[in-house]
């Protein structure tokens, strides 16, 4: 069983790509809603609720567990590997900057790279510090976008004022001419299109999903022992807030209907 782990609905962007790509595993995907958006919160919260929603995926079987959230990953994953997985013998979770930092090296001639990401992910320094470690001659831009979860939860991708206010975002990154940019949040992919036109033919947008995924079957292929594909694709998803509006949001965020159910409070023990 693989467990999915995201702040709320953003991560079913990238379990969308994880399934297309991954249909013979059994997943459970945990959406900690009552507690979202994690991208404003300080890096110890997020370590703690990144932690209890991982104590709850192990309790659950799950051996091999994705922080679909680029905030979860940023803020909480390496001490996660450092502090709190060591107790843990044949289980391990992954997160989704590693996917993105190696195609983003790769791709990148002028070693420039644009990075737009919640406030805590900029914050945390998390793609330039490992972009830096991938090539020390990149140069990562970061901004933070804190507008855009909110705008993209409430469908307001094609109201005036958002592309007003991704339009201002993105001036700032494009002035130092990247050729690479990387959407460092789980929803700006919403946005995909819009993003591209604002940065011009010439500047790669990545979009996490895809590359997680890609990077996960290669992991995989790798680490046979830690999980088993399975013919019964077993699909669950819980949240931790009211599951009807979760069932809803799944049908943008994940492209179908799927039923929930709400789980107590991940503090609750
Ligand atoms: N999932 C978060 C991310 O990718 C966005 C939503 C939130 O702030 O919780 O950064």
């Amino acid at each position: 069983m693989i467990g999915i782990f995201d702040s709320g609905f953003g991560g079913l962007t990238i379990f969308k790509e994880i399934e297309k790509e991954l249909p013979y595993y059994d997943y459970i995907y945990l959406g900690d809603n009552a507690r979202a958006p994690y991208g404003n919160h300080s890096q110890e919260i997020i370590y703690e609720y990144t932690k209890q929603g991982l104590e709850y995926l192990f309790k659950q079987g799950c051996h091999l567990v994705i922080l679909a959230c680029h905030t979860a990953s940023a803020e909480a994953l390496s001490k996660i590997q450092k502090e709190y997985l060591p107790q843990y013998q044949q289980k391990n979770v992954l997160g989704v900057i590693r996917p993105l930092i190696e195609e983003a090296s790769e791709l990148t001639k002028n070693k420039i790279i644009a990075v737009m990401g919640t406030k805590s992910t900029v914050l945390s320094n998390a793609y330039p510090k490992e972009l830096k470690e991938k090539n020390s001659s990149i140069k990562t831009k970061q901004k933070a976008c804190p507008l855009l979860v909110p705008l993209i939860e409430e469908n307001c991708e094609k109201r005036v004022e958002t592309k007003m206010i991704l339009k201002k975002y993105i001036k700032s990154l494009k002035s130092y001419n990247p050729d690479i940019v990387i959407l460092g949040c789980t929803h700006y992919g919403f946005l995909g299109k819009q993003i591209e036109k604002y940065f011009g033919k010439n500047i790669k947008v990545l979009n996490s999903g895809i590359i997680v995924a890609k990077k996960l079957r290669e992991y995989l292929r790798k680490h046979k022992d830690l999980v088993k594909e399975s013919k019964n694709k077993k699909r669950i998803f819980l949240t931790t807030d009211n599951n009807i509006i979760f069932n809803k949001a799944a049908t943008k965020f994940l492209g179908r209907k799927i039923k929930s159910k709400t789980i107590n409070k991940l503090y609750e023990k």
